[in-house]
C-alpha cells in the first residue's frame, strides 16, 4: 500500500488554495484521451510509466475528464470496446453505507488504481514554469511531471494545484488515481462511487507579477442604494470597472450608486483587475446577506429560497459535465421558478457557479464532506470529532471558500452534510468567519446548531413544519437551555424535503403554504434535481436506465438514486411541472375579479404580460391581453374580469397567464411564469341532463334464465352480471378495483410509510370477485350485487351496480360500495389497511389508440399533486398517457374528469361521463403487469386496453424518504357512490 493513500493528511506539495478566476495568462488545456492502465491494488503499474521513454502505446485510452468506470476501455489486442459497467470494478452505488470496511483511515488492499499518462507539448514561447491544476480527481491522486513527484491530494470535488516546472517541447504527466483512500471516509455521500480524473486538467502560465489570488468585497447598502467595492490582491494591481467609473488600486475602496445583485436580477458589473503581468476578469455583484431578528435578508429585504438540491449527474458521463449541460440545468431550474440551488453535497464545477452569477441563482454551497458511514459504528470515531482528521477537514473547507469567495451567487457556506457532531465544526466555523464574514454558515446535522446560523432539518411532516414556522417546535434532545434558546431564534432553512423518487412528490402546495407564511422560514430545497441513473443496455440489446441494484455488489443503495425531478436523461418529470406551478412568483386567482399577488422578493411585475382565455367546456371562445397595473413585490392588485361571452351551455373557465413580456437570459418572451383559473359559469353538476334516465326506461330484453341480457346498447353475461359488449364493442367488466401498482412512495420505510407491504400482506393485489345476484327490477334496472374480497381474510367490499339504459345509445351505471370486515392486516398487528384506489376497471379492445378528455391535464394529477393540472380539454394517444418512470409504477392518473372519449381504428367512439367527476387511467397493461415490470421495456402490449374509471385514488406523498402520506390524501373507508354513463 502507498502510505499516503491511508494518511490522515489531505495531501502534500500542493499550492495554497486561491480564487478561481479567468485571466489573460496562457493556459494549456490538457483534457483529451490519456493513456490508462488499471491495476487491482494501490501499487498501480509501478514506476516505469514515469520515464520519458516509457512506451504507453499498449495501454488503454480513456477520456479526461471522465470516470474510468463509465468508459469503454479498449484493451490492446481486443477489437471491441469492453464496458466496465455492471461489474464490481464498475460504478457502485451506496446510500449511507461505506463500500469499504469501517477501519479508518485504512482501505482494502483491493483498491482499483488507474495510472494515467499524458505526453503534452509546451510551446517554445511559453516562458517559465506553470501551475498544473486539477479541478477534481476521485478519490486520491499522486502526480509526477517529467519523472519528478509534484505531490498528492485527496478531496475529490475540490481543485488542487502544483507548481509545475515544465520544459519547452514534450512533457510527461503521470497521475496515479486510487479508488479508495482515507478521503473515502469523508465522502460518504448518497451517490455513485465514481473514480477518475473527472474534471478538467490545465497547465496555467504564471507570468511575472501574476495575480495569484484576489478577493472581491462588494457590499450593497439598501438604505443609500450604493455599493462599496474593494478588491484585495497579493501584488500591486488596478481595479477597473468602466461602467461604474471605477479605476483604483487594489486594496482601496470605492462607494458608488449601483443596482444590487440578486437571483431575480443578477446585475453584474464586469471589469478587470490588472497587474503588471496579468489581467483577471471581474464580474462583480453587489449584495449584502444578513440575518436580522431571525430573518434572512438580502439587500435589506426578506428573501425566500425556492430551491433544489443538485448533484452533478449525466446519464453517460457521471459527474463529468460539460458547460452546456450546466447551463441547461440552470435554465430548466429558472423556468421551473426555482431561484436557489444547494450544491449537494460538494462544490460543483466552478463554471456552474459562474453561470449562477450570470443567470441568477442563489447558491447554498456545500463542502465535500459527509461521514455518514460512521453511523454504523454508533458514530464512534467520527472524523469531525477527532483531532487527527482536523487538517483534512480544514483543507476541504478552505479549498471551497478560497475557490468561490468571489461569486455573488454564493449566499452561504454549508460546512458538510450528515456528519453528526464534533469539535472540528467549531474550528471550521471560525476558519470561515475569519476569512469571509460576509456570508452566513449552515450545518444541519448537529442538534445544538451551535456552529450554524440556521436551524435546519430534512423531511419534516407538515405538522412538524407548522410548529417550526411558529417557533413552537419541541426541543431536541441533548441540548442545553442556551443552545435551545439560540436555535429557536435562528431562521429556518429546510435543506431537504419532498423526496422526488418515482411518482411524486406530493404535498408541494402544502409545504409552500406553510413556508411562505412564516418569516422564520427562509427557504426549502427539494430532494433532488436529477435521477442518478446510467444509460445502459441489457444482454438482449434493450436500452434501460441502470440503478444501484443493477450492479451485483453489496452494500447497495438500489433504486434510491432515482429520486430526481428530472429523469436521468434530463427529461422533466411531472413532479417538476407541479413544483413550477407551486413556486410561481406571481399568484393569479380568479373569483369575481382577477387577483394578482406578487411573490417576488425584489422584482415588480413590470417584466410580465398578462393574457386571458375563456373556454366553454374546454373550447376556447375568446381571449385577449389583460391590463394589470404594476404590482410591487409583496403587494396584490385586483382587476375586473375581462369582458367576454358568458352565456355558455357548459362550464366556462377563465384562465389568466403571466408570461415574460420580452426575452430574458433564461427563457424567451411568452414563457409562462404563472397562471390561475376560475370557473365563471357552472359549476360542473355531474351527469346533467345527458344522464337522466329517459321517462320510459328500456327494459331488459331477456329473461334471467338466458345466458345473455340486453339493456339498450349493452349486453351482459347473465351469470355474473358483467358487461360483455357495448354498442358492438367487445369489452369486459367493470370490476371493482382497489389496487394500484405501488409507487416508490408507497414502499416507504417503516410503519405507516410502507403501505405497499400491507397491501401485499392482505391481498389487495389479488382480489377475488363474486356475484351474489343479477336481477332486473320492475323499471328495467339491472341490478348486480357482489362482493370483492381476498383469500384468507374477511375484509371485503359489498357492491351494488345498477344499470339503466338511457335512450338507445347509452347506459348509466350507479355504483354503491361499502366496506365490511376487519380492515386491519392481522388480528395481531392491527395495521390499518388503506386502499390505494376505489374504482372500476374495464377491459377494452386493444385497437383503442387515442384519448380526449375534459378535466385536469395535460399532465398526470393526484389529490396531493394537482396544482399543475388545469381544467381543460386535452387529447393524446394512449401511449402518450404513460409516464415512463424508470422503475415502472402507478402513473398517468387524471383527476376531475367530466368525460373521456376513446377512439381507435374500426371501433365506435366510446365516451365515458362520470358523476361526480372521476379519475381515469388508460393503459395497454394491467396494474399487476405494471407492478411486475422491472424496467419500462418489460411492459408489453397486453392486446387490450385497460381503463380505470375511479371514484378515488390515494395521493402520492413522498414517504420513500419522509413523512407518511397525510391522512387527508388517503381514501376514507366509507360507503361511496358514483355514477358512470357509457355512450357510443
Ligand atoms: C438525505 C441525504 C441525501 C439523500 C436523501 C435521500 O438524508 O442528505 O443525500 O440521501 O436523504 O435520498
Amino acid at each position: 500500500m502507498q502510505p499516503y493513500v491511508e494518511s490522515f493528511a489531505p495531501g502534500s506539495g500542493r499550492r495554497r488554495p486561491r480564487a478561481d478566476a479567468l485571466s489573460d495568462a496562457r493556459r494549456l488545456n490538457l483534457n483529451g484521451m490519456w493513456a490508462f492502465r488499471l491495476s487491482p491494488t494501490a501499487e498501480g503499474t509501478g514506476d516505469a510509466f514515469l520515464a520519458d521513454d516509457f512506451d504507453d502505446s499498449p495501454w488503454d485510452r480513456v477520456a479526461v475528464p471522465g470516470h474510468w468506470v463509465l468508459q469503454h476501455v479498449t484493451p490492446p489486442g481486443e477489437q471491441a470496446p469492453r464496458s466496465l459497467r455492471g461489474t464490481a470494478d464498475g460504478p457502485l452505488y451506496t446510500n449511507t453505507a461505506l463500500p469499504i470496511p469501517l477501519d479508518p483511515p485504512r482501505v482494502p488492499t483491493e483498491n482499483p488504481t488507474g495510472d494515467y499518462r499524458l505526453v503534452f507539448t509546451v510551446p517554445e514561447d511559453w516562458h517559465g514554469d506553470g501551475v498544473l491544476r486539477f479541478q477534481g480527481v476521485d478519490s486520491c491522486a499522486k502526480v509526477w511531471l517529467n519523472g519528478a513527484e509534484l505531490g498528492w491530494s485527496t478531496g475529490s470535488r475540490l481543485p488542487f494545484e502544483f507548481d509545475a516546472p515544465v520544459r519547452a517541447g514534450a512533457n510527461v504527466l503521470a497521475v496515479r488515481v486510487h479508488r479508495w483512500s482515507s478521503g473515502t471516509y469523508l465522502e460518504d455521500q448518497d451517490m455513485w462511487w465514481l473514480p477518475g480524473i473527472f474534471r478538467d486538467v490545465e497547465l496555467l502560465a504564471r507570468p511575472t507579477a501574476a495575480i495569484d489570488d484576489h478577493f472581491v468585497h462588494a457590499d450593497y447598502d439598501a438604505a443609500t442604494g450604493t455599493g462599496t467595492l474593494r478588491v484585495d490582491t497579493d501584488v500591486p494591481a488596478t481595479v477597473e470597472i468602466p461602467e461604474l467609473g471605477v479605476c483604483m488600486p487594489a486594496g482601496e475602496t470605492a462607494t458608488v450608486p449601483v443596482e444590487p445583485w440578486s437571483a431575480e436580477s443578477p446585475r453584474l458589473y464586469r471589469g478587470v483587475l490588472r497587474s503588471a503581468g496579468e489581467t483577471v476578469e471581474l464580474a462583480v455583484g453587489f449584495r449584502r446577506v444578513e440575518i436580522r431578528d431571525g430573518v434572512l435578508l438580502a439587500n435589506g429585504r426578506r428573501i425566500f429560497l425556492a430551491g433544489v438540491n443538485r448533484h452533478e449527474h449525466d446519464q453517460d458521463t457521471g459527474r463529468t459535465l460539460d458547460v452546456a449541460t450546466m447551463r441547461e440545468d440552470i435554465l430548466l431550474m429558472k423556468r421551473a421558478n426555482l431561484n436557489a440551488v444547494r450544491t449537494s453535497h460538494y462544490p460543483p464545477h466552478p463554471e456552474f457557479l459562474r453561470l449562477c452569477d450570470e443567470l441568477g441563482m442563489w447558491v447554498v454551497e456545500e463542502c465535500d464532506l459527509e461521514t455518514h458511514g460512521f453511523i454504523y459504528d454508533g458514530w464512534a470515531r467520527n472524523p469531525p470529532a477527532l483531532p487527527e482528521w482536523r487538517a483534512a477537514l480544514e483543507d476541504r473547507v478552505r479549498r471551497m471558500v478560497e475557490r468561490d469567495k468571489n461569486r455573488p451567487s454564493v449566499l452561504l457556506w454549508s460546512m458538510a452534510n450528515e456528519s453528526w457532531t464534533g469539535e472540528t465544526f467549531g474550528v471550521l466555523e471560525r476558519l470561515i468567519r475569519d476569512r469571509d464574514p460576509s456570508r452566513p454558515i449552515l450545518y444541519e446535522r448537529d442538534p445544538s446548531y451551535r456552529n450554524s446560523d440556521f436551524y435546519s432539518l430534512m423531511y419534516p411532516s407538515l405538522e412538524a413544519l407548522e410548529l417550526i414556522a411558529r417557533r413552537e417546535e419541541p426541543r431536541p434532545e441533548r441540548v442545553t437551555d442556551e443552545e435551545d434558546a439560540r436555535r429557536r431564534s435562528l431562521p429556518f432553512l429546510l435543506v431537504e424535503y419532498a423526496h422526488a423518487m418515482g411518482n411524486g412528490p406530493g404535498s408541494l402546495a402544502d409545504y409552500d403554504r406553510i413556508l411562505r407564511g412564516s418569516e422564520r422560514c427562509c427557504g426549502a430545497f427539494v430532494w433532488e434535481w436529477i435521477d442518478h441513473g446510467f444509460r445502459s443496455v441489457d444482454l438482449a440489446g434493450a436500452e434501460f436506465t441502470m440503478h444501484g441494484a443493477d450492479v451485483d455488489y453489496s452494500p447497495n443503495g438500489g433504486r434510491f438514486c432515482l429520486d430526481g425531478l428530472l429523469f436521468s436523461d434530463r427529461t422533466p418529470s411531472p413532479g417538476l411541472a407541479e413544483l413550477a406551478k407551486v413556486l410561481e412568483p406571481v399568484r393569479v386567482s380568479i373569483s369575481d375579479r382577477v387577483t394578482v399577488r406578487n411573490r417576488y422578493d425584489f422584482l415588480t411585475t413590470g417584466h410580465l404580460a398578462f393574457r386571458w382565455t375563456l373556454e366553454d367546456d374546454g373550447v376556447e371562445v375568446a381571449s385577449g391581453a389583460l391590463d394589470v397595473p404594476l404590482v410591487l413585490p409583496g403587494e396584490t392588485v385586483e382587476v375586473p374580469l375581462p369582458a367576454g361571452p358568458r352565456e355558455a351551455a357548459g362550464e366556462t373557465w377563465l384562465t389568466v397567464q403571466a408570461m415574460l413580456a420580452a426575452d430574458a437570459s433564461w427563457a424567451s418572451a411568452g414563457h409562462v411564469v404563472a397562471w390561475g383559473q376560475g370557473l365563471l359559469n357552472g359549476p360542473f353538476d355531474g351527469l346533467r341532463d345527458r344522464s337522466t334516465p329517459v321517462a320510459d326506461p328500456v327494459e331488459a330484453t331477456m329473461p334471467l334464465t338466458a345466458s345473455v341480457l340486453r339493456l339498450g346498447p349493452a349486453v351482459f353475461d347473465a351469470r355474473n352480471g358483467r358487461l360483455t359488449e357495448f354498442a358492438g364493442i367487445p369489452l369486459d367488466g367493470p370490476e371493482l378495483d382497489v389496487y394500484r401498482a405501488p409507487t416508490e412512495n408507497d414502499r416507504g420505510q417503516g410503519g405507516r410509510n410502507d403501505l405497499a407491504s400491507v397491501w401485499k400482506a392482505v391481498g389487495l393485489d389479488r382480489m377475488l370477485h363474486r356475484t351474489d345476484q343479477v336481477a332486473v327490477e320492475n323499471d328495467g334496472t339491472l341490478v348486480v350485487r357482489g362482493r370483492t374480497g381476498t383469500a384468507a381474510h374477511n375484509h371485503g367490499l359489498r357492491s351494488v351496480f345498477r344499470w339503466t339504459a338511457v335512450a338507445d345509445s347509452a347506459v348509466r351505471l350507479d355504483v354503491d360500495v361499502d366496506f365490511e370486515g376487519a380492515w386491519t392486516d392481522t388480528p395481531f398487528r392491527q395495521r390499518d389497511i388503506v386502499v390505494p384506489r376505489l374504482g372500476l376497471r374495464f377491459r377494452l379492445p386493444g385497437d383503442y389508440a387515442n384519448a380526449e378528455w375534459f378535466g385536469r391535464g395535460p399532465g398526470e394529477s393526484y389529490v396531493d399533486s394537482q396544482a399543475a393540472a388545469r381544467v381543460g380539454r386535452f387529447r393524446t394517444s394512449i401511449d402518450g398517457l404513460q409516464t415512463p418512470y424508470p422503475v415502472p409504477q402507478e402513473n398517468g392518473n387524471h383527476l376531475d374528469t367530466r368525460w373521456l372519449r376513446l377512439t381507435g381504428a374500426g371501433l365506435p367512439e366510446l365516451r365515458v361521463d362520470g358523476a361526480p367527476t372521476f379519475a381515469f387511467t388508460v393503459r395497454r397493461w394491467t396494474s399487476e403487469e405494471l407492478e411486475r415490470a422491472r424496467k419500462p421495456h418489460d411492459l408489453v402490449d397486453s392486446g387490450a386496453v385497460w381503463l380505470n374509471v375511479d371514484a378515488a385514488q390515494q395521493g402520492i406523498g413522498s414517504a420513500s424518504c419522509g413523512p407518511a402520506l397525510p391522512d387527508g390524501y388517503r381514501i376514507p373507508r366509507e360507503r361511496t357512490s358514483w355514477s358512470v354513463l357509457l355512450q357510443a
